[in-house]
């Protein structure tokens, strides 16, 4: 469904997109998930026709997005990071404004504003000025107006961006909800918001991609080992030495919590090693209170790979898993 073949974006002497290359097939919900300034935007645009890339091809359902745009643009919504809505149109007004604009012919023009309003809700709010609408139903107009000439394709650059956690939990229900009949590529820098909504993650930082896989193999991938902590009762040296010697273990560090030791264990991912740690602790008769498993989540994954970043001003990248972060969303919210 979309095919990106190499693009790269310079402006001027920087470069914002380094030969960046993937596919999503039809159907699919991918997330692009990066650190502010990763390129995230700047693909998108170049994915919907806005911005041509400087080098390499994209491709929307076969056209591509520089031969061929008109096709492109009827087969792609897209909603900007600032949604191009006027705070003066009642919501209606303005939806209907949006199908003319984009070609919609007269006599369905009124269906496809009743579908577009009952696919993101809005109906309670479609005779009200735009501008005195809550954030979450300004982003939902957005919506409305990405969708409403029924594209293949919809391209969300940041959809939960400045809304408060009831209304992200609300988007994203909506946004999985238009799953079933769209192909969906979203940008975030929420974590949480791919693993709940994503089949696939593109991590992209710096420009380039660092990971494409699902959030599950993502995980699994970076996990080639785990991690266990121990609550111990018993010297420090001989623990230390003793579960070194565990078969499978490969490090282990402790330190002193309580009069107890915490000891970090670094295994292979063998499902053997706590029994056997377990066993080495009481044999030796030790008290052992505690064993848990340390996974790997999604957020450590995605510090690792964008680690070598160094992270300017507002550089929150994955601190918030489940709020939305503030730096984003400008006063004004007039069209783009
Ligand atoms: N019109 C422009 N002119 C010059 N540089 C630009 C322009 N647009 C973006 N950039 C630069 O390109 C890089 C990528 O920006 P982009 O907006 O694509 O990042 P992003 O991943 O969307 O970030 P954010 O999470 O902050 O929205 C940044 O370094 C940015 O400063
Ligand atoms: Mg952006």
């Amino acid at each position: 469904m979309i095919k990106v073949e190499g693009v790269t974006k310079r402006y001027g002497p920087a470069t914002a997109v380094k030969n960046v290359s993937f596919n999503v097939e039809r159907g699919e919900i991918v997330g692009f998930l990066g650190p502010n300034g990763a390129g995230k935007t700047t693909t998108m645009r170049i994915l919907t026709g806005f911005l041509p890339p400087t080098e390499g091809t994209a491709a929307v359902g076969g056209y591509d997005v520089q031969k061929d745009p008109i096709e492109v643009k009827k087969r792609i919504g897209y909603l900007p990071e600032t949604p191009p809505l006027y705070p003066e149109m009642e919501v209606v007004d303005y939806l209907r404004f949006v199908a003319r604009l984009k070609g919609i012919e007269a006599g369905v023009i009124e269906r496809r504003i009743d579908s577009a309003i009952e696919r993101t809700a809005v109906g309670g709010v479609k005779d009200k000025l735009i501008g005195k609408l809550s954030k979450g139903y300004r982003q939902r107009v957005g919506l409305a107006q990405a969708l409403i000439h029924g594209p293949d394709v919809l391209v969300l650059d940041e959809p939960t961006s400045g809304l408060d956690p009831k209304q992200i939990i609300e988007v994203r229900e909506l946004i999985r909800s238009l799953a079933g009949e769209h192909t969906i590529i979203l940008s975030t820098h929420i974590l949480s918001e791919v693993s709940s909504t994503c089949g696939r993650v593109i991590i992209i930082n710096e420009g380039r991609i660092e990971a494409n896989d699902t959030p599950q193999n993502l995980t699994a991938q970076l996990q080639g080992a785990q991690a266990l902590q121990l609550e111990i009762d018993g010297p420090e040296d001989e623990v230390l030495r003793r579960l070194r010697d565990v078969p499978g273990v490969n490090a282990v560090s402790c330190e002193n919590g309580g009069g107890r030791l915490i000891c970090r264990v670094e295994a292979e991912k063998d499902a053997d090693i706590p029994r056997r740690l377990a066993e080495t602790v009481v044999n030796l008769g030790w008290g052992l209170y505690a064993m848990q498993s340390l996974g790997l989540s999604l957020e450590d994954i995605f510090l690792k790979l964008t680690a070598h970043d160094e992270a300017p001003a507002g550089g929150e990248a994955a601190a918030e898993p489940e709020t939305a972060e503030p730096a984003a969303a400008p006063a004004g919210e007039e069209s783009e």
